[in-house]
């Protein structure tokens, strides 16, 4: 065997764990990212999501889907294990849906994790991708992580869910298990139902731009490289059994986003306000302070820098999504 750090990403062909599979590569891991190409937006983004990879030699892709596949065959020689598969969308989870929130969130780690302890000895780290969305409808800003989770919307419950899963194998186990709640991520890639593929999108097409609400909601935007680089940070032996906030260092309205965007452009937006949708909480805003003390965790690029890079993008790619 190598003597490489091994890696297995999950969600390989989405939006964060293309960019993560690409980051690990470059820090000389061997990586097998899976990724069952679930229907939430089209195969073709996420095969163009992995387009860089395929041609790395020490990159392996395996098509799976995490309920079925033969996992116990996939941890061979795995060393640290990156579980950023996942049924993401807040707005998406009520109804008939949340079957496959349940499935692709709870189900599918409640499986991975089985798989991992089958290797204890070997898994050096498991590093979960959980959310903002766990946290709720919180007034007090900015979050932290000792505040009570509430989840706001049943995406946020299914997040929380198998972040206490993973946890709780930590406690019973000693799998050696960090949860990351990302706040709200953005950049190239990003995926078509999110709101700056969206904006980006329409702006550039000259459609108008569909506001949730009045627009004067809060997000605090997390650039992808500065989550990428949380997942690096969390293999630190310090990390372990933790519960990290990821986000971007700073919040803004929706509004004040959107006319950040048209600057970029250097053109106006038609916007066009509709009612709030439901599971969308007002603000967040993530405090990282334990994410810098015990990580050292930074967000290195601000909104601006960010914005500009996922436009170039957009630009640079033959079509922009218009799957949402
Ligand atoms: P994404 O949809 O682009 O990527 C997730 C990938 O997981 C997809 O390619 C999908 O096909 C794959 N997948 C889902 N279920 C699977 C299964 N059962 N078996 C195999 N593959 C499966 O989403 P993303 O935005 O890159 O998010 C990645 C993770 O980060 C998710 O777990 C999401 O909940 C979490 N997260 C994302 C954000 C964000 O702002 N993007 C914020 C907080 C948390
Ligand atoms: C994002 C991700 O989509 C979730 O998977 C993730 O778990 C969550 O972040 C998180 O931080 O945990 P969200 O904050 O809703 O969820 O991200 P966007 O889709 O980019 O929406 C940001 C804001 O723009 C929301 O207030 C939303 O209501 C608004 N929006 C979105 C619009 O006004 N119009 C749109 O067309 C889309």
């Amino acid at each position: 065997m190598s003597d490489k750090p091994r890696s297995l990403v999950t969600g390989a062909a989405g939006f964060i764990g293309s960019h993560l599979c690409e980051r690990l590569l470059d820090e000389g891991h061997e990586v097998i990212g899976l990724d069952g190409f679930i229907d939430f937006y089209s195969r073709s983004l996420k095969e163009a999501n992995l387009a860089n990879l395929l041609s790395r030699p020490r990159f392996r892709f395996i098509e799976a889907d995490l309920l079925e596949a033969d996992l116990a065959g996939l941890f061979d020689g795995i060393e640290f294990v990156f579980h950023q598969a996942g049924q993401p969308g807040v707005r998406g989870s009520w109804g008939k849906q949340f079957d496959e929130y349940l499935r692709n969130n709870i189900l599918a780690t409640q499986r991975l994790l089985e798989a991992a302890k089958a290797h204890l000895g070997r898994i050096r780290r498991v590093v979960y991708a959980s959310s903002s969305s766990v946290y709720g409808a919180v007034s007090t800003l900015p979050l932290c992580e000792e505040v009570v989770p509430r989840p706001f919307s049943p995406y946020g419950v299914t997040k929380l869910g198998a972040e206490q899963l993973c946890l709780l194998y930590h406690l019973n186990d000693g799998l050696p298990v960090v949860a990351l709640r990302y706040f709200t991520v953005y950049g190239p890639r990003q995926r078509p139902d999110m709101a700056f593929q969206r904006f980006i999108h329409a702006i550039l097409t000259g459609e108008e731009v569909v506001i949730y609400g009045d627009g004067e909601q809060t997000r605090d935007f997390t650039y992808v490289s500065d989550g990428v680089e949380a997942n690096l940070l969390a293999l630190k032996p310090e990390a372990e059994g933790g519960t990290f906030n990821i986000g971007g260092g700073a919040r803004i309205t929706i509004n004040d986003a959107l006319s950040l965007l048209e600057r970029l452009v250097g053109q106006p937006v038609r916007r066009r306000h509709i009612l709030a949708q439901k599971g969308d909480v007002r603000h967040t805003f993530a405090d990282v302070t334990l994410a810098g003390r015990v990580l050292g965790y930074r967000p290195r690029v601000t909104l601006e820098d960010g914005l500009a890079r996922q436009l170039k993008w957009v630009r640079l790619s033959s079509s922009p999504s218009r799957e949402f």
